[in-house]
């Protein structure tokens, strides 16, 4: 019995750690948009903020530049950043932005 409650506090302590690993693996993923949309996602003007926008929204729109399916003249840039990464990353990085209060 005691072994058993210590394997569950082991697994229970080994997912935090996963967490708190993702969150931070989605902030620095997310550090590569600062220049374009602003720290923490949070647009000084110009370029569409990504802070506090919904995560689902985001995922939706990262997809859209991938496929081209969401084109336009300024979209170019991200059709080609789009592309370079992983869904898993996308829902990392779509659940950073979507924590962060929302810029101007
Ligand atoms: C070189 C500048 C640049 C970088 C770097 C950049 N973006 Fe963008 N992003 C843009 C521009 C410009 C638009 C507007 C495109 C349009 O309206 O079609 C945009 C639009 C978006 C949108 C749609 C926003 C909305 O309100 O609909 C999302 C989502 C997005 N970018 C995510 C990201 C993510 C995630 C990263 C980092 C991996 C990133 N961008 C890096 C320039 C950039």
């Amino acid at each position: 019995m005691k072994t058993i409650g210590l394997l569950a506090a082991c697994a229970l302590m080994a997912a935090g750690a996963a967490a708190a690993q993702d969150r931070n693996l989605g902030r620095n993923l997310a550090a590569q948009c600062a220049n374009c949309h602003g720290t923490n996602g949070q647009s000084q003007g110009g370029i569409p903020g990504l802070a506090g926008q919904g995560r689902a929204y985001l995922i939706a729109q990262m997809n859209a530049f991938k496929t081209g399916q969401r084109s336009g003249p300024a979209s170019t840039i991200m059709h080609q950043l789009a592309k370079g990464y992983t869904d898993e990353q996308i829902a990392l990085m779509a659940d950073f932005f979507a924590a962060q209060k929302p810029g101007k």
